[in-house]
């Protein structure tokens, strides 16, 4: 097994013992979760009373399907969130949305009685949006090339996110994705309702919601337990 693996591997068992019969789980989107569900399916599998999922995209739909977790639809409320993250800063802040399912996973986490995030170490920074990281944006199609004159006004360098064969990636919302640039954020709540307000955005890919757990994969196999205050 190589060491990432069994970092996840490690975090699944951790993961495990805070789910109890009958849970509802939200799953967020991303390779990491999807490994996360592979390894905490069988754990989970015995408990008398069936634990369910609600996903947060075709993505992590067809891997909870494939883990035979039992799928059910978003109905207000998930006891317990896994997720992913594509960066992670000193207070546990998150930039997430390198799939494109940010704007479910914030709904469902927003929901969440307890929120459980697994990112290898490398996605560790002290502030968002170091070492080039980007922000992804949601926008409705005919917001694009407004949302982009007002991202730049706000000091971002925006990039309408393309399929590898040039044509728009579309959000299972049917919208597009400005992935863009900023300097490291200082205040990133403000920041994110600062972005919120841009006409014609959906969600943003700033995620400061707390209290949340965070779980840092070491490249030699082992994880970290990283817990914010509330
Ligand atoms: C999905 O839109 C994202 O928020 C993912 O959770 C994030 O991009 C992390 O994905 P990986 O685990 O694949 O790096």
């Amino acid at each position: 097994m190589d060491p990432n693996r069994r970092a996840i591997a490690g975090v699944a068992k951790e993961i495990a013992k805070r789910i109890s019969d009958g849970m509802v789980l939200g799953l967020g989107s991303g390779s990491t979760v999807a490994a996360l569900i592979e390894e905490l399916s069988p754990l989970v599998m015995a408990k008398p009373k069936k634990i369910r999922g609600v996903p947060t995209s075709t993505q992590i739909e067809m891997v909870a399907e494939r883990n035979g977790i039992s799928l059910i639809p978003f109905a207000g409320s998930v006891d317990l969130v896994v997720d992913g993250a594509d960066q992670v800063d000193s207070d546990l802040n998150l930039i997430k949305g390198g799939g494109g399912a940010l704007m479910k996973e914030k709904v469902v986490m927003s929901s969440a009685k307890e929120v459980a995030i697994v990112a290898s170490a490398d996605k560790f920074s002290s502030k968002l949006c170091e070492r080039g990281a980007k922000i992804p944006v949601e926008v409705v199609p005919m917001a694009r090339e407004s949302a982009k004159v007002k991202l730049s006004m706000l000091g971002g360098v925006p990039e309408e996110r393309l399929l590898p064969k040039g044509y728009p990636f579309y959000t299972e919302n049917g919208n597009l994705i400005i992935d863009t640039m900023f300097e490291p954020l200082d205040d990133p709540r403000s920041f994110e309702i600062k972005l919120k307000a841009v006409p014609g955005v959906v969600e943003v890919g700033i995620f400061t919601q707390k209290p949340i757990s965070v779980f840092k994969l070491n490249p030699g196999g082992s994880f970290d337990l990283l817990e914010s205050g509330d």
